[in-house]
């Protein structure tokens, strides 16, 4: 039997001067590194792909390859996250199986205003919210309560995300609009700001899911530390380290409290059309209400992350994990094309 053939299709922001082989060896690809040394552990034949802002090399190397299935570490193309749906509706195009979720909760995820609407008419939890479009004059239009966050509506990693993002006046909340207006480029969402401890939900799955322990992020309470993940806190291992902050597993010390997350990180995998893996970000008050801070398909899959974490803590080796994840890909695709 011939070896399943894999394409770990990645992205970069600027034209590759380098061999993008040789680029998997650096600190900086660590995360394609992991999924490219799996993929070779579990006995694939495995070619390596870098998107920047042309697809037709993508198009192309399927073309020659004929990949059995395309791993999808794309989340930019041109250096716009949004055109992540883009490039898994090309392999929709192209009838490749592909990892992760499809355009539609791509599209569903990555605006934050509108997966909340869609869990409001769930009845889900979600912070309040109002957008501010770019190109329009900021003035406050509705009545949120402060403090609130200001994010930009459609990013990913904490891009845009500093202790500023924190605001407790109008003025300040318009200071910060017009700052994700100016360096993002894009929409801004205010969000009334949830207090609570920030809990991470791993989900593995198509129609049958499973939910993997959850991990959680601490703060300290001392003044004048940070209180949510900002890019420096997710990105900024000494930052954390003063600050006293941690990414660890999740001491939620009561069996249905923890089964009661489980369920809803389900549902809102299916309402938001997650597929093969996910992660759903929540903050849990003193009350015990669970408000969704934000769906994440396709999460971060480096072996230090949260995801793997907690699929480890499950019980999966790295590679079982990116082979599940392979299956599922396989697995959904005749749906995804209409066969
Ligand atoms: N409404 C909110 N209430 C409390 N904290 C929030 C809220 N929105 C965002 N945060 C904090 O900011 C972090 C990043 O926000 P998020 O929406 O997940 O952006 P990203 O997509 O960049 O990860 C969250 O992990 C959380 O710590
Ligand atoms: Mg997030």
């Amino acid at each position: 039997m011939t070896a399943k053939r894999v394409l770990l299709a990645c992205d970069v922001g600027e034209p590759l001067t380098e061999d993008l082989d040789a680029l998997l060896k650096t600190e900086e690809w660590e995360s394609e590194r992991h999924c490219y040394d799996a993929l070779i552990a579990l006995g694939y034949e495995v070619k390596t792909l870098a998107i920047f802002n042309d697809i037709r090399p993508f198009i192309e190397c399927v073309a020659d390859f004929k990949p059995d299935v395309i791993f999808n570490q794309v989340d930019h193309f041109n250096n716009l996250s949004l055109h992540d749906r883009n490039v898994a509706g090309v392999c929709e195009l192209l009838n490749v199986a592909y990892t992760g979720s499809s355009p539609a909760a791509l599209m569903l995820c990555k605006n934050k205003a509108l997966t909340k609407e869609l869990l409001t008419a769930h009845r889900i939890k979600v912070p309040q919210f109002t957008v501010f479009n770019l190109g329009k004059k900021v003035t406050m239009k509705r009545r949120l309560r402060f403090p609130q966050i200001i994010k930009p509506l459609s990013d990913e990693a904490s891009y845009g995300i500093a202790k500023a993002s924190l605001v407790m006046t109008s003025e300040e909340a318009i200071e910060r609009v017009k700052y994700i207006h100016d360096q993002c480029k894009q929409d801004a969402i205010a969000e009334e700001y949830i207090e609570g401890t920030e809990l991470y939900v791993s989900v593995l799955g198509n129609d049958r899911l499973e939910v993997f322990p959850i991990r959680q992020c601490s703060f300290p309470e001392e003044e004048g530390a940070p209180k949510f993940a900002t890019f420096k806190v997710k990105w900024d291992e000494e930052y954390r380290k003063k600050w006293g902050i941690k990414y660890e597993f999740a001491r939620l010390n009561d069996a249905r409290l923890e089964k009661r997350v489980k369920q809803l990180a389900k549902r809102i995998y299916r309402i938001l059309r997650l597929q093969g893996y996910g992660r759903l970000d929540v903050r849990l008050t003193a009350e015990g209400h669970v408000y969704v801070i934000e769906a994440n398909p396709n999460p971060q899959i480096a072996k230090d992350e949260d995801y793997a974490l907690s699929a480890r803590k499950a019980g999966y080796s790295y590679e079982q994990l990116i082979a599940r994840i392979v299956k599922y890909a396989e697995d959904i695709h005749p749906r995804l094309i209409g066969r």
